[in-house]
């Protein structure tokens, strides 16, 4: 297939873009990409590609932009229930950690996520899904960690390769069985810290061996936090990670400065999350790292916070930033990549260019898959958006609504469309 006539063409290509390199977009004006089995094969101008492609099938991108799909970096995608309940706690004067210290937060949903069965996690999470692959996310990220022991994290994750399996955008898996103290180790958090290093994640290990043998293995994640893990347990569950073989990622910096950014570039993770209360060594670590620094802008929006990531301080010390939702029910219930864009832009100064290149290629490197995703490269996998404007500067700029018209996910055009309204 030849899609023809975008206006701009963002190819995004040369790899992951470090510190103020950041938003390089490598236009094309009249661009052009051809398709063949899931990828590209090739991508120039539109006169050129017609010339050389006559009898290729066409779409027309009808003046519009044409990009790579939105890779979404950081999601808990998977849990039962909701937290509204907390929302207007929240508003009413109660912070996070309070809520968490309570007995709420996390645990809440721990709760209910342990007494819902595949079917209703799935059915509860499949439209979430489909939210973020309308609003252009054709590869996302997944966690687990509202299980918080073996059997449940176990399950969430046989769920999650079964969304995998049916949806239209692809999954990358992480476990997080270190997202909290479950409430079995109320007092012992060490004690959960062993329980994840001596018997989930070698468990873990041999169930992948078993469930997705073909699948590269999933990430490690840690919420190094305090009411969670300390510095010292984080060390302790990534190190045992890395030494069975997972990559890592760690969420760092949130609200309190335990120094997980500076462990993450120390021990080789893919990135480090969050980063709002990030200290100078931390962004230096970092910088000099190849662990790339994600930022969350939807979560301290979601909060009602007025602190975000740094990212101008990263990108001056020459660290690789990229932009995920977070989505989950306590901190950042939101599917689209294009909010997080425009909260970046706004308040974490970025531009829209640097924005779009911190949600594709850097976003891809970040869950270590830009060798296949994240731009528009012939022998690249072919998720690309069709946006519903003429110029990259439309996102970021607009919010709140969706400027995706068609998603192209391996080879398969899907349409968004607005619908019209009819009476009945
Ligand atoms: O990324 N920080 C920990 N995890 C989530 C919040 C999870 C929850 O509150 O359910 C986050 O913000
Ligand atoms: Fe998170």
């Amino acid at each position: 297939m030849l899609i023809h006539s975008s206006s701009q063409l963002l190819t995004l290509q040369g790899g992951p873009q470090r510190g103020k390199t950041l938003g390089m977009l490598g236009i094309i004006e009249n661009g052009a990409i051809v398709i063949r089995d899931e990828k590209i094969v090739a991508v120039g101008r539109t006169d050129e590609l017609r010339n050389a492609y006559p009898d290729e099938p066409t779409l027309n991108a009808g003046g519009c932009v044409l990009m790579p799909g939105f890779v979404d970096p950081h999601t808990h995608l998977i849990w039962a229930g909701d937290r509204a309940n907390e929302f207007e706690m929240k508003m009413g004067g109660l912070t996070y950690l309070d809520i968490l210290a309570a007995g709420g937060g996390i645990i809440s949903t721990v709760k209910a996520t342990r007494s819902a069965s595949m079917e209703t996690l799935m059915a509860q999470t499949r439209p979430r899904i489909l939210r973020m692959f309308a609003h252009g996310t054709t590869t996302a990220e997944a966690k687990t960690g509202y299980g918080l022991q073996t059997s449940t994290e176990l399950l969430l994750l046989k769920a999650l390769l079964a969304l995998d399996d049916e949806s239209p955008l692809d999954l990358v898996f992480t476990f997080l069985g270190a997202h909290a103290i479950p409430p079995e180790f109320k007092d012992n958090p060490q004690g959960y810290t062993e329980e994840v290093t001596d018997t989930m994640l070698p468990m873990l290990k041999e169930w992948w061996g078993t469930h997705a043998p073909r699948l590269p293995l999933p990430f490690v994640d840690v919420f190094c936090e305090t009411n969670a893990f300390d510095l010292e347990q984080s060390r302790q569950i990534l190190t045992k990670a890395g030494s069975l073989g997972f990559p890592l990622k760690i969420h760092a910096d949130e609200f309190a400065n335990l120094g997980g950014a500076v462990l993450a570039a120390e021990l080789g993770a893919a990135s480090a999350d969050h980063l709002v209360v990030t200290s100078d060594a931390d962004i230096a670590a970092l910088g000099k790292s190849d662990t790339v620094a994600v930022a969350l802008p939807c979560t301290p929006f979601g909060l009602a916070e007025r602190h975000y990531t740094p990212a101008k301080k990263l990108l001056e010390a020459n660290a690789m930033l990229a932009l995920a939702t977070d989505c989950n029910p306590g901190t950042s219930w939101n599917e689209s990549m294009q909010f997080a864009i425009a909260l970046a832009c706004r308040y974490m100064g970025l531009t829209p260019a640097q924005a779009i290149a911190a949600t594709t290629i850097n976003a891809a490197h970040a869950i270590r898959r830009s060798d296949t995703i994240g731009s528009l490269e012939v022998g690249k996998q072919a998720d690309m958006l069709i946006l519903s404007v003429s110029d990259y500067r439309q996102v970021g700029y607009r919010y709140g609504t969706n400027l995706v018209k068609q998603v192209i996910k391996h080879g398969r055009v899907y349409s968004v469309e607005m619908g019209y309204y009819r009476t009945a």
